[in-house]
């Protein structure tokens, strides 16, 4: 069989190149070794962490929030393996969703793991052992990335968990310690704590969330001691012993110094991602990777061999869903000849807490370092009407504007729902805009988004309601 373009793994970066390259007029094929399709994000990332943050979100609000507001019900009770259930009709409405696109774009579908042969060859191995051999005249690699190990420490995904056992716990832990305070060790560390885990948290650095704003981190993680965290920072995990009651954490200071020992029922590893290539070949055509593992490519996603392209988890840049969409879209229009770009300058992330946390653009830190001179306009919730009104008023927009030209450079907000309000500035940023547009452009009342145009109006020193 002979194709325009095979793309290996069918994550929000190949199945979405695969569609584009359909829908540009080739001939495709898509190679999956999953049963299902959607990758990390769909079946064990962004899809089910949302629906288990969705869920006991409610279950914390209808404990808390509800008599406040008038509404009086009893202490609710969780059904934890029909929140698990919710979850899994999550992740199949969306895989089934991309089977469907694939089928309606014409896409052949192979189900087995994909090894590169030779430039413009790949081989199909199914679970049965049947091989097969595709013809293709381009090849774009979407393989992801998998969890990274912490030396010394065996995940068995029983009481030392990835992501991917902590999203299918059978039982809510007493007590769960995270190593890793970053997105993963966050979120997941939310969905059990409002179920009833104890969670503790060892970080490595001073700090969570490494890579976002710093004041954005330090106040977010005051939100979370609030809510019950413990945290550790500047620690490290040396030993964790498993037995049949949990396991034995054994933690130091980053630095060395005297071990503490902490108890925990389950133990989350969420130290970050790495890219996976496991048995596509790579060594045997000639493509390269870096020190981590990455796939190189140059400014159009193609590797060191003429005809083979890499995009998604398993080529630098931040391990997002929509990085890899977006190059997915590029790489699929290069090879049809056409202008296809990805702006890294502005891709949002969300921490889908809450509250939640969004950013695009630069950090505080990144300007200083780079040496640009900027202003700052800030703007808290507690001065937002539709904050105030639902009594959400944890947290503040921050917008960072070039100090000559007033050119925005970032914006981050922690409030709840600012993974929703951070796209007005990502397409304001696509446009080149001033904090002066956004503070010119009408926002509806009462919204939460006002804020953004407070803390646009703020960098001149004119906002309104402060
Ligand atoms: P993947 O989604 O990893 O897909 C790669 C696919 O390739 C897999 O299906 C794999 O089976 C297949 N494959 C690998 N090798 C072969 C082979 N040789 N042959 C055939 N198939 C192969 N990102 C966000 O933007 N937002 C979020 O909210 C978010 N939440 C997350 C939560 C968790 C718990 C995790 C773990 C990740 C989360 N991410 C999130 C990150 C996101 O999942 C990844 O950035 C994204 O999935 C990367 O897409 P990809 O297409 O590059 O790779
Ligand atoms: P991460 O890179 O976000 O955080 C890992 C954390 O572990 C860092 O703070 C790091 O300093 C710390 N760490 C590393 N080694 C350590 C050690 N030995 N001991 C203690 N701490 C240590 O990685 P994470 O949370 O595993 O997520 C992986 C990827 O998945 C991320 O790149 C993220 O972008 C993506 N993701 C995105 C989400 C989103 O967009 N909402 C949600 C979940 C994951």
């Amino acid at each position: 069989m002979s194709y325009d373009t095979i793309v290996i793994g069918t994550g929000p970066g190949g199945y979405v190149c695969a569609i584009r390259a359909a829908q540009l007029g080739q001939k495709v094929a898509v190679v999956e070794k999953r049963k299902t399709h959607g990758g990390t994000c769909l079946n064990v990332g962004c899809i089910p962490s949302k629906a288990l943050l969705h869920a006991s979100h409610r279950f914390e609000e209808a404990g808390h929030a509800f008599a406040g507001m008038g509404i009086s019900v009893a202490a609710p009770k969780l059904d934890l393996k029909q929140m698990l259930a919710f979850k899994q009709e999550g992740i199949d409405g969306n895989t089934k969703g991309v089977e469907f696109l694939l089928k309606k774009n014409k896409i052949d579908a192979f189900n087995g793991t994909g090894r590169i042969l030779a430039p413009g060859k790949v081989e199909v191995k199914a679970e049965d052992g049947t091989v097969q051999t595709l013809e293709t005249k381009n090849i774009v690699i979407a393989t992801g990335s998998d969890v990274a190990q912490l030396p010394g420490v065996t995940i068995d995904e029983k009481v030392v968990v990835s992501s991917t056992g902590a999203l299918e716990l059978s039982k809510v832990p007493g007590k769960l310690v995270v190593v890793g305070a970053g997105v993963i060790g966050l979120e997941l560390g939310s969905v059990w704590r409002r179920l009833g885990a104890e969670v503790t948290v060892v970080e490595f650095l001073d700090r969570i969330l490494p890579g976002m704003d710093g004041e954005v981190a330090k106040n977010f993680q005051r939100m979370l001691a609030k809510q019950g965290f413990a945290f550790k920072l500047g620690s490290k995990v040396t030993k964790v012993e498993t037995g049949a009651d949990g396991a034995k954490v054994t933690v130091e200071p980053a630095a060395g110094g005297a071990a503490d020992v902490i108890e925990a029922d389950i133990v989350l590893v969420a130290i970050g991602r790495v890219p996976y290539t496991k048995g596509l070949g790579l060594d045997d055509v000639g493509i390269e990777t870096d020190k981590r593992g990455r796939i190189v490519v140059d400014a159009h996603f193609q590797t060191k061999v003429p005809g083979i392209y890499a995009i998604g988890d398993v080529i630098a840049g931040p391990m997002l869903a929509h990085k890899a969409e977006d190059e997915g879209v590029a790489v699929a229009e290069i090879i049809a000849g056409k202008a296809g770009h990805v702006n890294y300058d502005v891709i949002p992330g969300v921490v889908y807490t809450f509250p939640e946390v969004a950013a695009v653009g630069k950090t505080e830190e990144e300007l200083k370092e780079a040496g640009i001179a900027y202003s700052v306009g800030k703007f808290p919730f507690t001065a937002n009407g539709r904050a105030k009104v639902n009594q959400e008023t944890d947290g503040f927009v921050k917008v960072l504007a070039d100090a000559t030209t007033d050119k925005v450079l970032g914006v981050h907000v922690i409030g709840a729902e600012a993974g929703e309000m951070i796209h007005e500035a990502a397409v304001l940023m696509e446009f080149g805009g001033s904090s002066e547009d956004l503070a010119r452009t009408c926002h509806a009342h009462p919204t939460r988004s006002e804020a953004v145009k407070e803390a646009a109006m703020a960098v001149e020193k004119r906002a309104i309601h402060m």
